[in-house]
């Protein structure tokens, strides 16, 4: 059995393999073939912080493919009111077939799977957001963007920033990363990308001149200043990242097709304008409604996992 809470467990193959299938089951979808591959089955959606993208999509996504999602806000049930997760764990993974957390640090979400019976779905923490890695990816191959690119990711070294440099690194592709001084990815995260890179031939570089990471690049990327849990250093990081907006002027570096990506929600005249956001809007909802493709990918490839 397998779990899916970070793209670190991950080989290129295993990622090309999800990819391949979130493809075919998209274009099943589209031609309105909705496959029973899980029916009957039953995703419980553990949320302790807020969603759109992840609730509709992990929610349409179980139910086209014949199953059902089962919403659990923290607030709702006994772990909001102190159950410990191994405890959420063990009850709930004897009635559900997978399970799908988004949660504050990446520990809790690995103690779940530890003490789960059934495949569980990293839907972010503060260190990754692997599920939204795989639909960027795929939106970058929908777009001509997967061949060797240069991928700019311009902001914060946060959970986004650190799912870039396991894509990269494992996949063997060029990320630059630029991040105001002290806002730098986590080291240890930093260091095992370099390691995989070794192997793939991907090329990791970090900057604090987002002019510099931009320069010819493919693909443009940013994330919000502020991720949540950390509304409280919002006045600090609105001065610090002073000068990291993706503005026209900076998308005029990268190459001249290059696409522009945003995981969402977005904040325009913080770290992207208005205009750019408006210029790039199918590139980037095409990339949320990749979110179910992706996922459904994710999903009957976990299964497929534990019945082979
Ligand atoms: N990108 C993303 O995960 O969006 P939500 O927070 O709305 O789920
Ligand atoms: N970095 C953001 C991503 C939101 C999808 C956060 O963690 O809030």
């Amino acid at each position: 059995m397998r779990h899916f809470l970070t793209l670190k467990d991950y080989t290129k193959d295993e990622i090309l393999e999800i990819i391949d299938l979130a493809i075919q089951i998209k274009e099943e979808t589209k031609r309105k073939e909705f496959v029973p591959y899980l029916e009957h089955q039953t995703l419980a959606m553990i949320f302790e912080k807020s969603s759109t993208r992840t609730r509709v999509s992990f929610e349409v996504g179980i139910y086209q493919l014949g199953g059902i999602g089962l919403f659990l806000s923290k607030n709702d049930i006994q772990l909001g009111r102190g159950e410990p997760m191994k405890d959420t764990a063990r009850v709930v993974s004897r009635m559900c077939d997978m399970v799908m957390i988004r949660t504050f640090e990446q520990a809790k979400l690995e103690e779940f799977a530890r003490y789960s019976k059934v495949p569980v779905i990293n839907g972010l923490t503060n260190e990754y957001h692997p599920v939204q890695l795989m639909a960027d990816y795929l939106t970058m191959i929908e777009f001509g963007k997967a061949d060797n690119p240069i991928v700019a990711y311009i902001g914060d070294g946060n959970n986004m920033a650190h799912s870039w440099l396991m894509l990269a690194s494992k996949l063997g592709f060029t990320l630059r990363i630029a991040t105001p001084k002290g806002y730098e990815p986590n080291e240890h995260i930093f260091v095992e990308a370099l390691k995989f890179a070794k192997e793939s031939g991907a090329t990791i570089e970090l900057t604090h001149d987002p002019k510099e990471a931009v320069k010819d690049a493919d693909v443009v990327t940013t994330d919000t200043w502020i991720s949540m849990g950390q509304e409280e250093e919002k006045e600090k990081r609105i001065q610090d990242f002073k000068g990291f907006e993706v503005t026209k002027e900076l998308m005029k570096l990268a190459k001249d097709d290059a696409i522009f990506l945003h995981c969402l929600p977005a904040y325009r005249g913080y770290e992207v304008s208005e205009d750019v956001f408006e210029e790039h809007a199918e590139e980037i909802f095409t990339e949320a409604e990749n979110r179910l493709h992706a996922q459904k990918g994710i999903m009957v490839w976990l299964d497929r996992k534990r019945s082979s």
